[in-house]
Order: C-alpha cells, then sequence, then structure tokens
C-alpha cells in the first residue's frame, strides 16, 4: 500500500521523489498516461525492474475459452482480454558496456513527475554505474490528446564527469514476457504469446511492425522513427526480429554535452482492414507526428489540456490533499475517455490489465456524468459504441428468453465475459444504466439529433428488456425478481430497489423520448400498447419497505436477515470476497458497496428527506466498502443528509483511492469510477447538483474544513460556474452572449443566471440533522476534519 505523502502535496503534479521498487507496479498505474485510444504503464524506460508492463489499444483482444466446473445454459463461452501489445517504449541505455540499470551501482537522484496541465510523465535520475560513470538522465513521454495514433519520447543523456560511450537501444517489442497470475479475481487472466508476427520492416532510424491476434482476429501495427541530437560522430542502424525492431544509437559524449534522442512512435488497430491498409495508416500517422515535431506535439498537448482544465477543473481550498487527488482524477478520467471514439472504457480506462480490460457499468454510471458534463462529445461517443453492439445485446436477450436487449455485465466487444452468472448476468440493472446515461446526456445537451441516431433505440430496447423480465402479481404490482443490484454481497434478489427504481425510470424516459419521434418509435414497431404496458409497469413498480424500521429494503427481505458479525471480522479479513464464501455473504445483511444509497442519489426524487436519513444512517453501518464504486456516492448522499464532515471523509477516500492505493490493487490499473466518482461527490455531493425531470438544482453547503469550490457544467451549450464559499453562492453563465439566460433552483428557489451579471445568493441554514451514522467496526473513512 502506498503510504500517506509518497507523492508530496502538489496542486498540478504528481511527483515521486524517489525510487521505491516495492510500490513500482503501483506507481506504474499512476503514471500511466493514455487518451482513450492507446494506453502505455509509466514503466521505466530502460524496461527493468517493471511490476507490470503494459501497453494497451483501446479493444484490442484476444479470446480465451472460459473455464466452468459445471457447465450451464446461457452461460458466456469464451471471454475476451485486453492483450499487452507492441511496447515502443522500451529505451535501454549502455553506459561504457553497463547497462542502466536503477538496481546496480548507484542512484544519486530518482524524481518522476506526472504534470496535469503539460500532460507528460517527466523523469529525472543521476546514476553512477558500478564502474564510477555517472550520468544523468532525462525522459518525458506522452500520449498525445490531439494525435490519437501518436506517442512520443524525448531521451537526454549526460555524462557528468569525464566522456564515455553511450549506446541508446530503442525498440519495439511484441510478446513481453508477463508477471504470472495471481488468485485475486480482479487481476486479468495473463495469454502467452498472444501476437502472431505478419510484417517487419527496418528502415535506418526506425520501422515497423504488423502482427495478429490468433483468436480474435485482430491486426495492429506499430511504427517508429528517432531524431537523434549527438555533439559528435555518432551512429545509427536498426535490426528486427519477428517480435521485436531495435534502432541503436552509439556515441561519444563528453562532460557538459549531451545525446538527445526523439522517439516517435504510432499505433493502428483492425478487425477489417487489410496489412497494406493498416501499414499505411501506421506510416501515415507518423508522418502527421513528424510535421509537428517533438515541440509541436508538447504544445498542442499543453493547449488541449489548457481548454480541458478551463471548463472542467474544480477548485478547492482548505485540503490541498484533495485538491491534487481531484485534478488527478480528472486527467485519469480524461485520459480514459478523451480520444476513445466509439469504444468502450474500461474499468481502470488504459492503465492496466485489471478485469481484463473490460467495461462495466463504471462507464454509464460513474465516469459519463462527469463527461457528460464537461466533455459531452466524449460522453455521447461511448453510447454510440453501446449502441454499435445492440444486436449482440438483443441475442443475449434471446438466449436468456427475454425481449428487448439484454447488455453485458462486463465485456470489450460487446459479448457477455462474466462467466459468474450471480454477479454476471443477474446484473441486469446495466441496461437502465445505459437508459440513465442516454437520458442525461439528452437532457445535459438538447442533442436530439443524438436521441434520433441512438438514444431511442437504446431506451426502446432495454425497456422492452424489463418489461419481459418483471411481471404483475395478482394485486397488479410489477415486480424484477431473480436480479442482482449493485451491492455484489447480496446476488439473485428480488425486488432490488436501486433495479426497480431504474428500470421504472428507463420505462418511463423510453415512453417520453417515443413520443418525441413517433415516426422513428413506429419504425420501432413501438405501438400504443406496448407504450401503455411500459408505463403501467413503472407506475406499479414495487417498492420494498420495512413498515416496522422505517426503512426501504435493499431488497425484498433484507432486513430481516442475519446481521453481519462486523465486530469479529479482523481488519485483513477485507476485501471479504477473498475470505469468506459468497453463500454467507448473500444470506447476511453485509453490503458491498452504495446500492440502495445508490438509489437514492440517482433516484432521490423517489424519497422524502426523512426517508433519505432513515436509510441512509441504516445502510452506512452495514456497507463495508469492498469496492471502489463505493465511497464516491456514499458522500453525495452523506451530504445531502447533512453530514457533511462525513461526506469529507468519503470524498476524501474515493478521490485517493489511488495516490493512497487504498484498495492495495491500483498495481492492476487505476480505478477509473472512483476518479471520475470524486467530480460526483464535489459536484453532486458538496454542491448538491441533481438533474430530475430536466431540472438542474443545485443545494451547495460545504464542510467545515473547505472554505471555497468551485466548478463549471455544461448545460445545453452554456457553460455555468458555481462559487460556493461556507455562506453564499455565486452563479455565473461564462459564454453564451448577452440574451443567455439559465433559470436553475438554489435550495428549491428559481435563480436566474444571465450572462450580463453573476447572482450571488445566501445559503440558508441546514434543517435538523439526526445523530452521526456509524460504519461497521473497523470500517469508517478517515477524517478529514474535527469530528462532528
Ligand atoms: C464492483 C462492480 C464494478 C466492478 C468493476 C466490482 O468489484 O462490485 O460494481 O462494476 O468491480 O469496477
Amino acid at each position: 500500500m502506498i503510504r500517506e505523502r509518497a507523492y508530496p502535496v502538489d496542486p498540478w503534479h504528481i511527483r515521486e521523489t524517489r525510487l521505491d521498487l516495492d510500490l513500482l507496479a503501483q506507481s506504474e498505474s499512476v503514471f500511466a498516461l493514455g487518451n482513450g485510444h492507446i494506453g502505455i504503464r509509466g514503466n521505466l524506460d530502460e524496461g527493468e525492474p517493471h511490476g507490470l508492463p503494459g501497453t494497451y489499444l483501446n479493444s484490442f483482444y484476444e479470446l480465451r475459452p472460459l473455464p466452468y466446473a459445471e457447465a450451464g445454459y446461457g452461460f458466456p463461452e469464451s471471454g475476451q482480454t485486453m492483450i499487452n501489445v507492441t511496447n515502443a517504449k522500451l529505451m535501454r541505455l549502455l553506459v561504457d558496456d553497463e547497462p542502466f540499470d536503477v538496481r546496480y551501482g548507484e542512484l544519486r537522484s530518482h524524481e518522476r513527475i506526472l504534470d496535469l496541465r503539460a500532460g507528460t510523465l517527466e523523469r529525472t535520475v543521476e546514476w553512477v554505474s558500478p564502474s564510477g560513470q555517472a550520468i544523468r538522465v532525462r525522459t518525458v513521454r506522452l500520449v498525445s490528446f490531439t494525435q490519437r495514433a501518436v506517442v512520443a519520447f524525448l531521451y537526454e543523456v549526460e555524462p557528468l564527469d569525464a566522456s564515455c560511450r553511450l549506446i541508446l537501444q530503442s525498440e519495439l517489442v511484441a510478446n513481453e514476457q508477463l508477471p504470472p497470475m495471481s488468485k485475486d479475481p480482479r487481476v486479468a487472466a495473463v495469454l502467452d504469446h498472444p501476437l502472431q508476427s505478419e510484417e517487419i520492416l527496418e528502415q535506418r532510424a526506425g520501422g515497423l511492425m504488423v502482427h495478429r491476434t490468433k483468436a480474435s482476429d485482430l491486426r495492429m501495427a506499430a511504427a517508429m522513427e528517432h531524431f537523434v541530437d549527438a555533439p559528435g560522430k555518432h551512429e545509427i542502424t536498426t535490426e528486427g526480429h519477428p517480435d521485436w525492431l531495435r534502432t541503436t544509437v552509439a556515441a561519444k559524449v563528453g562532460p557538459g554535452q549531451k545525446l538527445r534522442v526523439v522517439k516517435l512512435a504510432a499505433y493502428g488497430w483492425s478487425g477489417s482492414r487489410s496489412l497494406p491498409a493498416l501499414r499505411d495508416q501506421v506510416g501515415a500517422a507518423l508522418a502527421s507526428a513528424r510535421l509537428d515535431g517533438w515541440e509541436g506535439l508538447l504544445e498542442a498537448q499543453r493547449e488541449y489540456l489548457d481548454a480541458f482544465w478551463d471548463h472542467s477543473d474544480v477548485k478547492i481550498e482548505g485540503d490541498p490533499e484533495v485538491q491534487q487527488a481531484v485534478r488527478f482524477g480528472l486527467f485519469h478520467t480524461l485520459q480514459a475517455g478523451a480520444r476513445a471514439e466509439k469504444r468502450p472504457i474500461g474499468s481502470k480506462g488504459l492503465s492496466g490489465p485489471g478485469y481484463d480490460g473490460h467495461t462495466f457499468w463504471d462507464a454509464e454510471t460513474f465516469v459519463l456524468p462527469a463527461l457528460t458534463y464537461t466533455q459531452p462529445a466524449a460522453a455521447a461517443d461511448v453510447l454510440r459504441w453501446r449502441h454499435s453492439t445492440l444486436d449482440l445485446a438483443r441475442e443475449r436477450a434471446q438466449t436468456l428468453g427475454l425481449q428487448g436487449a439484454a447488455f453485458p455485465w462486463r465485456t470489450i466487444r460487446g459479448q457477455e465475459c462474466s462467466a459468474y452468472w450471480p454477479a454476471g448476468t443477474a446484473g441486469f440493472h446495466i441496461g437502465a444504466d445505459i437508459a440513465d446515461a442516454v437520458r442525461r446526456y439528452v437532457q445535459a445537451t438538447g442533442d436530439y439529433d443524438f436521441e434520433r441516431e441512438v438514444g431511442l433505440e437504446l431506451l426502446v430496447e432495454t425497456a422492452r428488456l424489463w418489461r419481459s423480465l418483471g411481471h404483475h402479481d395478482r394485486h397488479g404490482r410489477f415486480h424484477i425478481d431473480g436480479v442482482t443490484g449493485p451491492d455484489e454481497y447480496t446476488a439473485v434478489v428480488d425486488d432490488n430497489i436501486y433495479t426497480n427504481l431504474m428500470a421504472q425510470q428507463n420505462m418511463f424516459s423510453a415512453v417520453e423520448a417515443a413520443k418525441r419521434h413517433p415516426d422513428l418509435a413506429r419504425q420501432l414497431n413501438v405501438d400504443d400498447e406496448e407504450m401503455a404496458s411500459w408505463r403501467d409497469a413503472a407506475a406499479a413498480m414495487h417498492i420494498p419497505y420495512d413498515r416496522e424500521l422505517q426503512v426501504h429494503q435493499q431488497s425484498e427481505g433484507f432486513t430481516r436477515l442475519q446481521e453481519w458479525d462486523f465486530e469479529n471480522t479482523p481488519p485483513e479479513a477485507y476485501p471479504l470476497l477473498l475470505n469468506y464464501p459468497y453463500f454467507d455473504l448473500y444470506r447476511k445483511q453485509v453490503v458491498k458497496q452504495a446500492d440502495l444509497v445508490m438509489a437514492m442519489y440517482v433516484r432521490g426524487d423517489a424519497f422524502t428527506p426523512e426517508e433519505k436519513q432513515r436509510n441512509f444512517a441504516y445502510y452506512d453501518a452495514r456497507t463495508v466498502r469492498d469496492s471502489s464504486l463505493s465511497s464516491c456516492i456514499q458522500a453525495v448522499v452523506a451530504a445531502e443528509v447533512g453530514h457533511l464532515e462525513l461526506a469529507h471523509d468519503y470524498l476524501g477516500e474515493a478521490a485517493l483511492m489511488d495516490l493512497h492505493d487504498l484498495h492495495q490493487n491500483s498495481r492492476d490499473g487505476v480505478h477509473v469510477a472512483s476518479l471520475a466518482g470524486t467530480w460526483i461527490s464535489l459536484v453532486a455531493g458538496l454542491g448538491g447538483m441533481r438533474d430530475f425531470n430536466g431540472q438542474l438544482t443545485f443545494a451547495p453547503r460545504l464542510p467545515s474544513r473547505i472554505n471555497n469550490l468551485e466548478f463549471s457544467l455544461l448545460w445545453r451549450g452554456l457553460r455555468l460556474r458555481v462559487s460556493v464559499t461556507a455562506d453564499e453562492v455565486t452563479y455565473s453563465l461564462r459564454n453564451g452572449g448577452g440574451a443567455a439566460r439559465l433559470v436553475i433552483h438554489h435550495h428549491g428557489k428559481d435563480v436566474e443566471v444571465t450572462q450580463v451579471k453573476p447572482v450571488t445568493v445566501p445559503i440558508p441554514p441546514a434543517g435538523p440533522v439526526g445523530p452521526p451514522p456509524t460504519q461497521p467496526a473497523g470500517r469508517a473513512p478517515v477524517r478529514r476534519a474535527p469530528q462532528e
């Protein structure tokens, strides 16, 4: 686990001031760079030592058989695993015949800086070789946001005391050896030699390699080219082999002189394009990178990020550690989705192999809210990708004996890849999560073309699924039985409240969208009768409630289950899924992650304030947060029910998930849902932002330590800035011209915001707040301020 202060607090940088080999794998995830299309882990340039080498291309995967001790009808037969593709990061250095390796000689200093405004990872090292030759190495790398296929590296070496021979071997390597797999189900399957060589081309200062996967039949190409700046005589050669291509630069360099090498690399992949077409594609990408050159790429990267921060930054005064972590989280969220372009966003983005690179509801429910209000085009693209998999989802529904579309719980290409049906197939709520993301996007942007293009069909097919999955009982109430909600410690249940409320909204949204586009609805065979059946089912949705305890039930019968013995559960027994059998977790009141609490956020319109208070107290005491998707949502609801200090604690936990490696598995990649969820905790939590029924509302209130919070949102093309202090809020519009106006709700009252003048309104005094909620023994979040 990364101890606090592994990275000193700094508002715009993540700095590592010394190399700790025990933390190498975690730091590779923290320092991963990506643009949604390409991802490279923060591996050391020389490749060794490493925690987990990793280079990924979004949706480039291999198939593997899913093992079942006992197979069953409808079990997915094959899984998809994101593979480690050709590595372009590798740059090995020899100093007078001795390999530069931090494990040998003397490492005088080692610093790495992830610069959130420059979009680069910079490394500076002073090293003395075993025979006493001292050098300084400075490297900088970037994955371009503006040129989607391009990765670039700068490598500079300077002898410090005496002249020496420097040999730099810069490579493209396919089929790297990977460390063996662990037993943790959250890590990835390791595939041996997934790539088969198809072509290799050597040129003087670079070259190109084309490979293909065996079973998934995907083809990828990687190309590189070097630009060398050496003080005197030097040599450049390139040699190749089916799985590696190496450009060697040899130079004699004196003290005070520098060998400087720029490496430009390009990637491309396709499931349908021919070898020559793909070869040309990466050749062209490289030509385009060459046109900008290293300096041009750096400049474009900064400009892109300047624009991003200008409209997406969240400023917090009073908790600098959280300020840094929030920006780190936003940066990784951007890296996961910026240029995904009709591809999924995996739960680790492209920062590591965890969960086999699969996308889950994490994308629609945690990442898309942040993107919808800051980078709407990226959010729309993810939903377009979902739409492109509709046929597979329809097929899956058919296999399951259902109508409409059953979207996969986890996947890369669209097929269900979960081999564990209680937390896979049964997680039907994914359909409603997609529908909710469609609803939110259309509402926030007013993009009705998108609704016609993909939105309506997604809403209709998911509504059809709910209508066929659920049933009316003899009293007319509608039930959805035998499903798993977000809480994976309570599986295959009847009437999971989150699922029911989301399905209800899904069906209502489908009716409304069908009414907006009657012609298109008819083409999708939606008639009045079908719409009426959705409306009836939604209106009659059963919402389980325990009258005696006066709390909602997470699912039917939940509150009568045996309590979990938290007092006798030692801290090392968490996460419980690795230490207790599922049968025991399933039959007790122990909650893995926000479920009913999640419902109270996304369907907050379905609960009264008193219900929210009581439910939150009841479920917070039983929620262990074994999933990283929990604390950000608990922060939102804690803030809404008035426990602002607790909200701050949960927000801190979500934000620091990877910088402090709180779940001890950041090595497999960063937790994108939690990082994007930090934005949710701030904007929806402390900012109290909600968007029910097309009405933008805010109810900001700050915890004691935070004295200022500022964020921006895009709403129907208008950029709204919200600036909160302890007792007042200023709303301003940053674009839209003189006539632009927006009516929002502020703590229940209408406020008109125009571009002419910002509006400042007071924060009303808080209502009565119940006693502070408690958490299971030993599971309270780290306190960020004095207790309530
Ligand atoms: C959580 C799921 C989540 C998945 C991927 C699981 O541990 O329970 O809700 O989708 O991880 O992040």
